[in-house]
């Protein structure tokens, strides 16, 4: 595990003076570390990774490879978006893989959601590594690793138990054969977004909510099957939709579907239909370690029920979680 305090010199990054402060002395260090050699990024597109990808590409510009792998866990039209941005917009170097297959494949049947995070993660370096062998000098794997996971990886104090393993931090293999380049690894996530915003990236593309690595894999519970996974990217979009639509979209923190691996009984066309639920999650926060739920107003919730109940296949309730954080984590995985 690649864990290690912030620094208590490092400030709390609130302005743009602060931010830029921050990426100077990043670029510095960046190439310090890198020296001629080529540079490896996990894209998915997030906050995270994308803030990672401008700072790089300012750093050490072409020596950096964004590998965007999509492992059948994106949202809708996710990864066509990364392609969109990524490559054709900001011209970075960007290799797209679909690893559907091979992800879905290793996860079929595991329902433990340690197990399923890790897989995930070790499943992500594979990937990686098949790809570095094609290229030649790739000596590093950049990540957008940021300090809430490290912090919640690691105990924090004797009796009390990790809260989860986020993907790249505790998934990765002692084998593994890449350096990490980790420039985020100790800021919170509104301090990400500043740093965003100083780099110049789309305000939309800063303020986006975050989405987790291991992906809807952590929001379609328990073991994963590819209908309910197709369930629940279905309602997920939906869900978006209706908060842009109704205004919510740059107001609410994150927000989400989660489908459970169980049915219930229920009624369409006057016949018994048994269906899995879709679980609403909507939160605010400014750090990640905590969060409050979002009072979304009932029409809003009306519309967005009769929506997935009538237009995605295999769900027929929708329910809305009421748990803060603590004691829920964001995510239910
Ligand atoms: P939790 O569920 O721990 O989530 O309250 C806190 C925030 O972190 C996101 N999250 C992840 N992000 N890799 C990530 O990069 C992960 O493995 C991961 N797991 C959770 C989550 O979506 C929320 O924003």
């Amino acid at each position: 595990m690649n864990i290690q305090k912030r620094p208590e010199t490092l400030a709390r990054i609130t302005t743009m003076e602060q931010a830029n402060a921050f990426i100077e002395e990043q670029i510095q260090a960046i190439r310090a570390q890198v020296g001629a050699d080529k540079v490896l990024l996990a894209l998915s597109g997030g906050v995270d990774s994308s803030v990672v990808a401008a700072l790089l590409v300012k750093a050490i510009g072409k020596q950096l490879v964004c590998v965007h792998v999509n492992h059948g866990l994106m949202r809708k039209n996710e990864s066509e978006n990364v392609i969109e941005v990524f490559q054709n917009q900001l011209d970075a170097n960007l290799i797209y893989i679909d690893a559907t297959d091979r992800f879905l494949d290793l996860l079929a049947g595991v329902s433990e959601p340690e197990r399923k995070r890790k897989i995930i993660g070790a499943e992500f370096i594979n990937v990686f590594a098949d790809e570095a062998r094609k290229l030649a000098g790739v000596k590093f794997l950049a990540q957008g690793t940021i300090y809430p996971d490290i912090l919640e990886s690691i105990k924090q104090a004797e009796g009390k138990k990790a809260v989860k393993s986020h993907h790249n931090v505790g998934g990765l293999p002692e084998d593994l054969q890449f350096e990490l380049c980790e420039p985020l690894k100790f800021l919170f996530k509104d301090e990400v977004r500043v740093v965003g915003e100083a780099l110049g990236l789309p305000h939309a593309m800063v303020y986006r909510q975050p989405f987790p690595g291991p992906g809807l894999g952590v929001r379609c519970l328990g073991a994963i099957t590819r209908e309910r996974l197709h369930a629940l990217r279905e309602a997920d979009a939906i869900l978006r939709e209706e908060f842009d639509n109704a205004g919510l979209a740059g107001k609410v923190w994150q927000y989400f579907i989660a489908i459970p691996d169980m049915k219930s009984v229920g009624v369409k066309d006057d016949s018994r239909y048994e269906g899995w639920p879709a679980i609403i999650r909507a939160v605010n926060t400014t750090d990640a370690m905590t969060a409050t739920i979002e009072e979304i107003p009932y029409a809003i919730l009306h519309r967005i029920t009769a929506r997935i109940t009538t237009e995605v296949e295999g769900i027929n309730r929708v329910l809305y979680d009421l748990t803060p954080k603590p004691t829920g984590t964001i995510e239910w995985e």
